[in-house]
């Protein structure tokens, strides 16, 4: 970590620091830009900023035109969600709408698999934590019990486990800790092991839901032993050969699991994120430099290439472009290979959520989440089979991989990303389309594509046919300085909706709008955008992960990391987002995660009565500023000891389920 790095409560807001540092040399106008262009003096003057001078909450501000604006204040009609909300604020324990429950189902360090050992955090084993519940819980699929069925109380939970935090797993670490040249190599696989995926059985008996014992099903998916292959344009690649795998198709692991999507035929994808991060080594003489740069590449965060050479870049100079990818696992065959869909592109993957389109094709959309970098699309060639899961098992290697380009109009175009045709060409270093996929922020950068404020989950929405897009924060935006460019420091984010033609996520084209821009809607200097009708729990800083009800109602996670005193001063959580009617814009505090936590997940049953969400490294970020603690947190003093609150327990990241106690739908 560098000099200045007590700016930071813990290791896990460094890490997730590391994401705002941006690599992107483009010089297109960046979305920030583009808003602020459309969002006119004449439209500050009469919106925000002079309602927010009457110190009332400000009304949503046009940014289309003056016939699509919602100037006055609404908030007499009814919207969609009638749950009455609770507090903004921070403490030791999580909190949840009245008249729910909130129950704790899977604990870092839970049994998994039949043979795993009860949780010792004193005894930590790596044999013990391969069959054990990973650490930072993050996506969270479910998928009903029998396969084809909307069963909403048996099912398979499919877990990401994104990352780990050193300081608060084992004793002796600082939070500042060098890059572990005091770890053990057993330490190092205890964290190899709990980071990539669990898949877990369920059930819910007498109204509560309980893990099955002993399932057939229950994997825990690694990365230290995982085998798993490669598959699409990239696989073969001699860019992907290393000495453990001469054949550029096979790998060992998966790594920054971060969001992720279950597909419609019954499969778990699997992000990986910031895999720069795990790598270390010169670049000297690496042929990949120029490619590596572009992705961050080595981070060294983690010190695990002290015991693994694939993590060692001057020993597996190609290792790293073997990572950061998306990867398929068919959770109902626990044998099953892993594979690594190289069609969908390589990037710092936030999730993988999809859609079957109208023509039967799949949709699915993913974004770069680092500043500046780009929103993208896949569309399949071949048409989704829905009567055979079989059919489907090869759909993700050919299709076409586009890149969003945001115009000033509110239009959009989807720019493919397809070797031979434009500037994607052997002049340019492209000879094949693994180039093309292995180099996907270069292509995309040549292409046009619109750099944005970090893209975190995107989720198209089955009920209205729209797609939401959550942009996290971008404080870094050098060139926006004036009235008409309020959001130059952009702490707190935004949630773009995207809108296909007729329904039709294949096209080429779409149109965008902004359904939020998140912050304090009473501080003129954040020019934030609510309906008038949010209260002052309602609104939000920086959506992340978020999730669509089976009613087509929004629901945004937030990671506010450890600036939450800065950006809301409230705890991350779920807040809930009319996107319809007059209430359009109006936010709703529904759940709020312990101190330091960070809020993932968000996941609904078929039936709407479930809502799982993943609580991600409690007691880690920014401790500093909670009040009566105001230090790191370290596994042997952490400033909560969430859920368990027991002495020899550290706060564990913990899989939460939400149900209404009179076993009503969520939200309703
Ligand atoms: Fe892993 Fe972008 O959050
Ligand atoms: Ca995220
Ligand atoms: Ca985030
Ligand atoms: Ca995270």
């Amino acid at each position: 970590m560098s000099a200045d790095d007590n700016r930071f409560s813990s290791r896990s807001e460094y890490f997730e620091s590391l994401e705002d540092n941006p690599v992107n040399p483009s010089c297109e106008p960046t979305l920030g830009d583009i808003i602020n262009r459309r969002f006119s003096r004449r439209d500050v003057l009469k919106g925000a900023l002079g309602v927010a001078a009457l110190g009332v909450l400000a009304p949503p501000i046009p940014l289309v035109s003056d016939a699509r604006a919602m100037t006055k204040p609404v908030g007499m009609s009814k919207g969609r969600f009638s749950f009455a909300e609770i507090a903004h604020g921070v403490d030791e324990t999580h909190h949840v709408a009245p008249g729910y429950s909130a129950d704790v189902l899977m604990r870092w360090g839970d049994r998994v698999t039949a043979n795993a050992p009860e949780f010792s955090p004193q005894h930590q084993t790596v044999a013990a934590q391969l069959g054990q519940y990973g650490y930072n819980n993050d996506f969270v699929g479910y998928v009903p019990l029998p396969f084809g069925s909307d069963n909403s109380e048996h099912g398979l939970l499919c877990v990401n486990h994104e990352y780990t935090n050193e300081e608060l797993m084992f004793p002796g670490y600082g939070p500042h800790d060098e890059t572990f040249s005091r770890m053990t190599k057993a330490q190092a696989e205890i964290e190899m092991a709990a980071h990539g995926g669990s898949v877990i059985e369920i059930r819910k008996v007498a109204g509560k839901w309980q893990v099955v014992a002993d399932s057939k099903y229950a994997r825990r998916i690694n990365a230290l032993d995982t085998a798993m292959n490669l598959s699409g344009p990239a696989a073969g690649s001699d860019r992907l050969k290393t000495n453990e795998d001469p054949s550029g198709r096979n790998v060992v692991g998966t790594i920054n699991n971060c969001a992720g999507g279950i597909t419609p035929w019954g499969t778990y994808l699997m992000a990986e994120e910031n895999f720069n991060n795990y790598f270390n080594g010169s670049l000297e003489g690496n042929p990949e430099k120029a490619n590596y740069e572009r992705y961050g590449v080595p981070g060294k965060y983690f010190g695990w290439s002290r015991f693994h050479m694939r993590f060692d870049l001057e020993a597996e100079p190609n290792s790293a472009n073997r990572y950061g990818w998306i990867v398929e696992v068919d959770p109902l065959d626990p044998t099953s290979t892993p594979v690594k869909r190289t069609a969908l592109g390589r990037f710092k993957h936030e999730g993988a959520e999809s859609i079957v389109n109208k023509d039967g094709r799949l949709a699915l959309y993913s974004g770069d989440d680092q500043r500046f970098e780009f929103l993208y699309k896949f569309i399949s060639t071949e048409r989704v089979d829905m009567t055979s899961r079989e059919a489907n098992r090869d759909l993700l290697d050919t299709g076409t991989l586009y890149a969003a380009r945001f115009n000033d109009d509110g239009s959009l175009d989807w720019l493919p990303l397809v070797h031979g045709q434009g500037v994607l060409t052997p002049e340019n270093g492209f000879a094949s389309q693994a180039d093309v996929v292995i180099e996907t922020r270069r292509a995309a950068t040549l292409l046009g594509a619109t750099p944005m404020d970090r893209p975190e989950d995107v989720e198209p929405n089955p009920v209205n046919g729209k797609v939401y897009v959550m942009l996290t924060n971008n404080s870094n935006r050098a060139n926006v300085v004036d009235a008409a460019n309020p959001r130059a420091k952009n702490i707190w984010g935004h949630v773009i909706e995207i809108t296909p033609p007729d329904g039709d996520h294949a096209s080429e084209t779409s149109r965008w709008d902004i359904l939020a821009r998140a912050g304090n809607p009473t501080r003129p200097d954040v020019v934030a955008m609510w309906n008038s009708a949010t209260s002052e729990n309602g609104w939000f800083s920086c959506p992340d992960n978020c999730a669509v009800d089976p009613e087509g109602r929004l629901w945004v996670a937030t990671d506010q990391g450890g600036e939450w005193y800065k950006t809301s001063g409230c705890a991350d959580g779920i807040w809930a987002l009319e996107t319809e009617g007059d209430t359009r814009g109006t936010g709703r505090l529904f759940y709020r995660v312990p101190v330091g936590a960070e809020m993932c997940g968000p996941r609904f049953t078929p039936d709407g009565r479930t809502l799982f969400v993943a609580v991600q490294h409690p007691g880690s970020d920014g401790t500093k500023f909670f009040p009566g603690f105001e230090r790191s947190s370290t596994f042997e003093d952490p400033c909560t000891r969430w859920p368990d609150f027991k002495d020899d327990m550290p706060p564990r990241p913990s899989l939460v389920v939400i149900t209404k106690d009179d076993g009503g739908p969520i939200g309703s």
